[in-house]
């Protein structure tokens, strides 16, 4: 599928399709295609769509009339209108299609572009099925063509970038654990370095062994799959010093010796959805060839009980040098990221962001509209939540008073893993908190926005949006 920006307007398009759109209690200027509308009834209900034949006036030989509800068209309401033009397509096996310029409230034309060509794509994202050829779906959508009335700007290419950063993250999530291991991850990450020509490298267990890192490879002890830190950079930004991104990549989390309950265990192939997303951003800002330095950094691992895994009650050192007790082993994922938190320091950052599924609390809190966002610098989480909004890949900020820290305390070791039941995506952020005191930071709970459950169960592709948005604010 290609997207251009088309100067015509929509009625003197000659392709296979026009569409139209129409608020609730409105008359259709072109009078034949509101004779038509009122004949089938057409209520122009959001998303509420009917094709209709040729009609006079237009050049296409279709028009597909959508409905945009009542006005004000806000940006939610447009990402319904976006979803439902691309299941008329699918339904309808038209090949080309013109759409209208509209007003969206408070956007400007390249925010419709990126994201009417974003949304678009990413509809079309399909779950490669292991040893199988992709299925043909039905849409034959091969021209997407939006009209704009603003001579001159492009810039389609940018939401083309995102839906395919997206599709990475998706795609990568909804691998299952046996294929999709620290080493995949790994592969992929150094084929992403070769499309772009990143910079890649990717630590052992043994280089990690020589940095000190004891936290992060205490949770891969009962695994047979090797732990890898992979970091890619990409620079393009002159002198300034990097953004960093980190994203947890627990390929598999059975909870350890601490074992999760076996009910929808198989979700918790999902927990690698931090690094999936950093990588997809990565592949976004690349793609895009954004005027930044970007660097991104993936601690990965696999979380197995073993007679070799560790236990609860161990302490280990991590790199930073603090010492943690390992009260339960399913808090894994703050364990991975705390010595990957300490290694980011060799970047100079300007700011590090990490983003993970890190916990089922946050999912209690939110549930699956917004990520949780905690930082050190409300500066730094002021900017993602306004990235957010624009990208409408949204965060809501938790906080991160002393008070919660203090659950952290233990008799044996500088701090505990865990800080008991209450407040838990808190008190994991809390414990981040303690190994990013030298520079600006913040963390990205997505355990409930990575992944959908039920019939629709699959990867997302959040929060690629919004890091991707995050990095193109800071050009
Ligand atoms: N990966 C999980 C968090 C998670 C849970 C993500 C459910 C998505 C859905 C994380 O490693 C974990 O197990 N967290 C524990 C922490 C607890 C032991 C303090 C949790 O949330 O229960
Ligand atoms: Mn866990
Ligand atoms: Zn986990």
């Amino acid at each position: 599928m290609e997207f251009f920006v088309t100067y015509q307007a929509a009625d003197h398009y000659s392709g296979d399709c026009s569409v139209a759109f129409v608020f609730k209690d409105t008359t259709h200027e072109n009078r034949i295609l509101q004779e038509l509308l009122e004949l089938h009834r057409f209520e122009a209900k959001l998303g509420e769509t009917l094709m209709v034949g040729k009609v006079e006036g237009y050049k296409s030989k279709r028009v597909l009339a959508i409905g945009l509800g009542e006005s004000p068209l806000t940006q939610k309401k447009y990402i319904k209108v976006l979803k439902s033009l691309s299941s008329a397509m699918d339904d309808t096996k038209v090949k080309n299609v013109v759409i209208p310029s509209l007003e969206v409230e408070g956007c400007d034309d390249s925010w419709l572009q990126i994201t009417t060509a974003r949304v678009l794509k990413n509809e079309c994202y399909q779950i490669k099925k292991v040893g199988l050829e992709l299925e043909k779906k039905a849409t034959v959508l091969e021209a997407v063509n939006i009209h704009s009335e603003n001579n001159g700007i492009t810039e389609i290419s940018k939401g083309v970038a995102i839906a395919n950063g997206m599709a990475l993250a998706r795609e990568l999530g909804d691998l299952p654990p046996n294929i999709c291991t620290p080493t995949y991850i790994a592969e992929r990450a150094q084929l992403l370095a070769s499309t772009y020509n990143l910079k890649c490298e990717v630590l052992e267990e043994s280089d990690m062994e020589a940095l000190g890192m004891n936290s992060l490879l205490s949770v891969s002890l009962g695994s047979s799959q090797p732990a890898k830190l992979i970091s890619l950079n990409y620079s393009n930004g002159g002198k300034e010093d990097p953004i960093v991104l980190v994203g947890k990549g627990v390929t598999f989390d059975s909870g350890g010796i601490s074992l999760k309950p076996g009910s929808g265990m198989d979700e918790m192939k999902y927990d690698m959805c931090g690094a999936a997303s950093v990588l997809g951003t990565m592949s976004a800002v690349a793609e895009m060839g954004l005027k930044v330095n970007l660097t991104v950094v993936v601690p990965t691992v696999e979380n197995m009980p073993a007679h070799n895994a560790s236990r609860p009650g161990d302490v280990v050192k991590s790199m930073s040098g603090q010492t943690i007790e390992i009260l339960n082993t399913d808090a894994e994922g703050r364990l991975i990221l705390c010595d990957a938190l300490t290694y980011c320091e060799k970047f100079n950052p300007k700011v590090v962001i990490d983003v993970a599924t890190l916990t089922g609390a946050v999912i209690v809190a939110l549930g699956k509209h917004h990520s949780g966002v905690m930082s050190n610098d409300q500066n730094l989480a002021d900017s993602l939540k306004a990235s957010g909004i624009s990208s409408m890949d949204t965060v809501w900020q938790l906080p991160l008073d002393d008070e919660y820290d203090e659950l952290l305390k233990s008799n044996f070791a500088d701090m505990a893993n865990i800080g008991g039941r209450e407040a838990g995506t808190v008190t994991a952020a809390c414990f981040l908190a303690r190994y990013t005191k030298n520079y600006s930071w913040a963390h990205i709970d997505i355990a409930g926005t990575a992944w959908l459950g039920g019939s629709k169960k699959g990867a997302t592709g959040r929060p690629v949006p919004l890091l991707t948005q995050y990095v193109m604010d800071q050009v």
